[in-house]
């Protein structure tokens, strides 16, 4: 085996990875339960990639056949019920994981610097995802995959001048068609391999400058030396086999929950599956109510909540990208002396947790009809939403924060 390694390595660098990124990555020892989301999030990828591509060689990417394709996976596949099912409830979980891991950036300040361009990396990622998981929407071809993709691309023709040629150009047809079935199909099946190309640059990043914790100090910055290295920071422990074993854990609790799921409650009673997506797309008949699956719903309620401007849309839609969008900069925004909410003052506290909760009830507005009451409230969540970005820097600077501890505390 030794040999085999010596002759690998002659030609590849496979110990030195190995080292560098998990026998020898110092890994700050004081990780809690939140630091579990980022390898669920790796999971749930290689899961969406995995039953994905088992999904495709079963599905016909075709207006005319894809509904019957996949009632065929859930009826007559051998275990497609269960590849789908997998797949469906892993884009939910993916969400959930995605937005657990934010919120933990969120609370322990790991998007301050150095790691600006990691965070940046993971709104990308979150990007990406969101595209994947809209053009992976339409591919049933139900009646709120069609008729969500129509109101969605029809924001586009809002734009102002470009707008309704921008709209064609998307979809290659004036309407959701055959030929916007093809091409989301295409694309959906190439972004998750963007997203996992992201994710390598992601981990790149945080390699380079060492992961954050709950304390929010940087133990690269504290005293050297511990029992596995001379060099290494005084509070780190080797990812392998520490944090390897604790992630396995994190990995069991998370497929109870993930499986409980699939067995037992795969549409979520609507809210994974939505009940006019078992009905065939229909373009003459519009459902009563559309609205997008709920990891949307924030967005699309920010984006109802604008009322039009001279008869265009387009107001909205720039409130909704710029919801988004903001996430970039808040690196730059937080002017807290400190990073972690453990320092922090009461202030940030309950800044942050209103935002949790903003974001909690417009995801429950977004996926109500909308009433002159729930629009008059998704205008003022909308506004708290944005507060929370742009009055940060006021905030956060004048919050009283407690002092830092030199070393991590356990
Ligand atoms: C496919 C989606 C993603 C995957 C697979 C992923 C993976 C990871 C992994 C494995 C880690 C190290 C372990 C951990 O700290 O939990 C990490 C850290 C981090 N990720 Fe992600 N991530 C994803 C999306 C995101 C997004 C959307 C953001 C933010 C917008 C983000 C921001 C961060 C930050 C700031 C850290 C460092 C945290 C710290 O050290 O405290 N990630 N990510």
């Amino acid at each position: 085996m030794s040999s085999l390694i010596e002759w690998i390595d002659e030609r590849f660098p496979l110990t030195k990875v190995w080292n560098e990124h998990l026998a020898q990555y110092y890994a700050p020892k004081n990780f809690n339960s939140w630091y579990f989301f980022g390898s669920l999030a790796l999971l749930v990828l290689v899961n969406q990639i995995a039953t994905g591509v088992w999904l495709a060689m079963a599905y016909k990417p075709d207006a005319s056949l894809a509904f019957g394709s996949v009632e065929y996976i859930m009826r007559d596949m051998d275990y497609g019920w269960l590849l789908r099912y997998m797949h469906s409830t892993g884009a939910s979980a993916f969400f959930i994981v995605v937005y657990l891991h934010m919120f933990r950036g969120l609370m322990y300040g790991s998007y301050r610097k150095p790691r600006e361009l990691l965070w940046i990396i993971g709104v990308i990622i979150y990007l990406a995802m969101m595209a994947t998981a809209f053009f992976g929407y339409l591919l049933p071809w139900g009646q709120m995959s069609y008729w969500g993709a129509q109101v969605i691309v029809n924001l586009f023709s809002a734009v102002p001048v470009i707008g309704d040629d921008l709209s064609v150009w998307i979809r290659g047809d004036y309407v959701i068609s055959d030929a916007t079935l093809n091409r989301f199909f295409a694309l959906h099946f190439l972004l998750p391999f963007i997203l996992a190309a992201l994710v390598f640059i992601h981990i790149v990043a945080l390699h380079k400058v060492g992961s954050n914790n709950p304390d929010g100090i940087e133990i690269k910055k504290g005293p050297k030396g511990n029992r596995w290295s001379p060099d290494a920071p005084a509070d780190g422990i080797p990812f392998h086999p520490y944090y390897t074993v604790k992630d396995i854990f994190g990995v069991g609790v998370f497929l109870i929950f993930f499986t409980a799921v699939i067995f037992f409650l795969p549409d979520m009673g609507g809210l994974f599956l939505e009940p006019p997506n078992f009905e065939p797309a229909n373009p003459l008949k519009t459902p009563e109510h559309i609205a997008p699956v709920w990891y949307f719903t924030p967005f699309y309620a920010m984006l109802r909540a604008v009322p039009p401007m001279f008869n265009s849309q387009f107001p909205g839609v720039l409130v909704m990208f710029a919801s988004i969008l903001i996430m970039f900069f808040l690196p730059w925004l937080d002017r807290s002396p400190v990073k972690s909410i453990r320092y922090k003052g009461a202030l940030f506290k309950i800044a942050l947790a209103i935002f949790a909760v903003t974001f909690i009830v417009l995801a429950y507005l977004g996926l109500q009809p909308a009433t002159p009451t729930k629009t008059m409230l998704a205008r003022i969540f909308t506004v708290v939403y944005f507060a929370f970005f742009l009055l940060m820097p006021w905030y956060s600077k004048i919050d009283k924060t407690k002092p830092v501890p030199e070393r991590v505390t356990q």
